[in-house]
């Protein structure tokens, strides 16, 4: 581990107001890395696993409300760079040069042509990863969504899983959208649905089953599906945005922490010791990208059936064992029950009934939205009142 990786780390941390990361906007002033032999590591203390980071970041303003927020992101990334034990953020505030760098920046992204991304700045990613299919991390997806919803937040659904797309049928939506363009430059919006007082909006290889779209789609644009959904749709204002990834490690779950370095990770996994082991990979593969795991959930925990005996089918622990074992909260256990079979079946998912599963996917969205991946405030640190004091 060197400042390079300690850097790269840093391109997740984005400063939410300004849409961009703190290492292209020039916030961080220094990166120090200490092999730390004086925590008694081995002599000469270069060996991984001992390393202490020091990160100073400059802000606009002494009062920046975004500080703490700041600290957690740099803490949790660069925290989760392999052989980093310990770091230390420090703040100074820009001086007047910083500033019209910064703001350069910012402006000359904000010119650019076509934005990367229509996906807001301030809107969280969180893409919900399994080792292996089959673990309910669609219905997981989609709960959440639905969930996050109810509390009246605006949650967008990019269905990753692109050859086995299941997140319309769960969601209950089976609109085509409309693609404008040609193969090579094109548009679409995403199919917007109303749950609670909040909505979903969602796109998925499976809303182009329509014959234009299918021969645009076909070999060009296939192997770049998730490029083309994270650049040329028009998400529009968005609190959170779930990306169902498609099982595994491989190309999609590299090329996110590409696209998308901001993007958080929660791992799905059963309660079963293989699918845990098989997780773990999931782990591992979302630190090789320097995303962030915000967390574990558990799904297909023990049945509870009406007499209130509990039957541990897929076995019992292996979430709360792979929690631990990657350093990060168990966000929640849902149990097995027909109704999250149905309710995926049917088009109208479990969370939005009754029962324990329900209850468990709302306390799991609640948890996600005021612990694990809370909604940034952005008040009192505008961009405009410090473009007016330049
Ligand atoms: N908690 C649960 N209780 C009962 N059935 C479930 C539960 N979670 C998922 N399932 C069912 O298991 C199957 C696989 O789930 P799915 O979400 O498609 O997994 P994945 O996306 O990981 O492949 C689906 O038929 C789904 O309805
Ligand atoms: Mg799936």
């Amino acid at each position: 581990m060197n400042a390079d990786d300690v850097l790269a780390a840093l391109r997740g941390v984005i400063d939410p107001e300004l849409g961009d990361d703190v290492v292209s906007l020039g916030m961080v002033r220094s990166v120090s890395v200490d092999p730390a032999a004086a925590e008694g590591g081995p002599p000469g203390g270069d060996e991984a696993g001992s390393g202490h980071v020091a990160v100073e970041l400059a802000l606009t303003t002494e009062g920046c409300p975004l500080k703490v927020q700041l600290r957690k992101d740099v803490e949790a990334r660069v925290g989760a760079v392999a052989g980093v034990t310990s770091v230390k953020t420090t703040f100074g505030v820009m001086d007047r040069e910083e500033k019209t760098h910064l703001m350069d920046r910012a402006r000359a992204k904000a010119q650019e042509g076509a934005p990367a991304t229509d996906i807001p700045g301030t809107c969280k990613v969180v893409a919900i990863a399994s080792g292996k299919g089959g673990v309910g991390k669609s219905s997981v997806t989609a709960n959440l969504a639905a969930g996050l919803a109810q509390r009246g937040l605006t949650v967008g659904v990019l269905d990753a899983d692109i050859w086995g797309f299941s997140i319309p049928r769960m969601l209950g939506i089976d609109e085509k959208l409309e693609v404008t363009g040609t193969a090579e430059s094109w548009s679409m919006a995403p199919v917007e649905v109303a749950i609670g007082s909040g909505r979903v909006k969602v796109v998925s290889m499976g809303f182009l089953a329509g014959e234009t779209e299918a021969i645009m789609w076909r070999g060009l644009m296939l192997n770049r599906a998730l490029q083309h959904f994270v650049e040329d749709v028009s998400w529009g204002a968005m609190d959170y945005l779930l990306i169902d990834l498609p099982p595994g490690t491989g190309d999609i779950q590299m090329g996110l922490a590409r696209m998308l370095p901001r993007s958080e990770v929660i791992i799905v996994t059963t309660p079963a010791l293989a699918a845990q082991t098989v997780a773990g990979r999931a782990a591992d593969m979302a630190r090789k990208g320097h995303l962030r795991v915000a967390g574990v959930i558990e799904n297909m925990s023990a049945f509870v059936c009406e007499h209130g005996t509990s039957y541990p089918l897929f076995g019992a622990g292996g979430g709360a064992r792979l929690a631990s074992q990657v350093g990060v909260p168990l966000l929640g256990q849902v149990p097995m029950e027909p109704a999250v079979a149905a309710g995926g079946d049917e088009g109208r998912p479990a969370v939005l009934g009754d029962g324990p599963a329900a209850e468990a996917f709302r306390e799991l969205a609640r948890v996600v939205a005021e612990e694990a991946v809370p909604v940034v405030e952005v008040t009192g640190c505008s961009a405009a009142s410090i473009l007016a004091s330049l």
